[in-house]
């Protein structure tokens, strides 16, 4: 297809097919009329224009309903008997053939053209809040968490406050301090964990946090390690810990045991319940804690089949997880199931 082609396909779509098809391929596409939207994935389709044409012409098969949704179970399918089943590509009416590696599997998803940071609304929510309240942020991963915990501190920072960042893993810890020497200055970062002491009086300190409950019970026993009358925040990065059947109480004791005076942060992007943990800090703390969530995803999901033969397909037919009606399986991973079981009945 030229150019040309591609533009005025694009054209004769209805402009929910194309930010549909602008998901995960275009930033804040949502924010784009109909011509930007085209202009935005034609300059896309200059690199990726394989995934976005089979996108595309994946998208256009689907048939609206009266209600304006695709019509699915895809009623007119033909039964998948074993007389149907065949190995080569699949049969017109059933669908393009489909990516078989993982470059195509993932086409469209890459690192977006460089534009001017605009923080987004729940990041300046997020923010602002900090200013009286605990703030619980959980929103969908890739969303930009780091940024907020990166404003904070330098917020609490400038306000002559020292902060405590806290992860769940070590590797985590060496990389965030990495990070974030990066950013603050090395002499403005330390890094506590079970391996690595440096730096242990910068305002900014990273840590594990099992060992920043250690240092909470060491105070509360009049053992201060730390400028605690000095905290100003404490940032819970990846706080879904919480829920850990074995290291979920690490996070309660930490949050127990937080200095009255200092804001704390949790981080997450799967909290199930956030609200009930917002109204429980708000209990047991003397601010309260306001919750920011969100659900949009920055960074889309897929999902792939790897078959047995090695073929990697798109399991549903539209593209990324599809939710509720539109979650009908692709039909080469259709085929293959069949395919599949027929030869596990066969095996018996
Ligand atoms: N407002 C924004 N506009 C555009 N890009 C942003 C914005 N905020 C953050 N980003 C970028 O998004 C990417 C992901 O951010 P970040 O690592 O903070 O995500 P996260 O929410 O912490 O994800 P995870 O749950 O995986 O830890 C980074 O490259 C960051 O620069
Ligand atoms: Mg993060």
């Amino acid at each position: 297809m030229t150019t040309d082609e591609l533009e005025q396909l694009l054209a004769q779509q209805p402009v929910s097919r194309l930010h549909r098809l602008a998901h995960g391929r275009i930033h804040r596409h949502f924010r784009l009329g109909k011509r930007r939207l085209i202009e935005a994935l034609l300059r896309h389709s200059a690199e990726h224009r394989a995934g976005l044409e089979s996108d595309l012409s994946i998208l256009i098969q689907e048939r609206p309903t009266p209600t304006g949704r695709p019509e699915l179970p895809h009623k007119t399918d033909k039964p998948l008997s074993k007389a149907t089943h065949h190995h080569g590509p699949i049969q017109d009416g059933e669908g393009p053939e489909p990516p078989t590696d993982l470059t195509a599997f993932l086409a469209g998803i890459g690192i977006p053209p460089p534009q001017p940071f605009v923080p987004d609304p729940w990041q300046e929510e997020a923010l602002e809040s900090l200013k009286t309240t605990d703030v619980i942020v959980s929103v969908p991963t890739g969303s930009g968490k780091t940024y907020v915990a990166v404003e904070a501190t330098k917020r609490a920072i400038d306000a002559d406050r020292t902060v405590i960042y806290t992860s769940p893993l070590k590797a985590l810890s060496n990389t965030k301090f990495t990070e974030f020497s990066r950013l603050f200055g090395p002499d403005q970062v330390g890094i506590l964990t079970g391996d690595r002491r440096d730096n242990p009086q910068a305002p900014l300190l990273i840590m594990t946090t099992e060992i920043l409950r250690n240092l909470l019970y060491d105070a509360a026993g009049g053992e201060i390690d730390l400028r605690l009358d000095t905290l100003g925040l404490i940032i819970l990065d990846e706080s879904q810990y919480i829920a850990d059947p074995e290291r979920g109480v690490v996070w309660e004791e930490t949050i127990i045991f937080c200095p009255g005076q200092a804001r704390l942060l949790l981080l997450s992007a799967s909290i199930g319940n956030p609200q009930d943990i917002a109204d429980w800090l708000t209990s047991i703390r003397p601010t309260s804690c306001h919750l920011v969530q969100h659900h949009r995803r920055s960074v889309p999901l897929r999902a792939g089949y790897l078959h047995p033969n090695g073929k990697l397909v798109p399991l549903f037919r539209t593209v990324g997880i599809p939710k509720g009606p539109t979650s009908a399986l692709h039909p080469e991973a259709k085929r293959l199931f069949a395919q599949y079981e027929d030869d596990s009945v066969r095996s018996r």
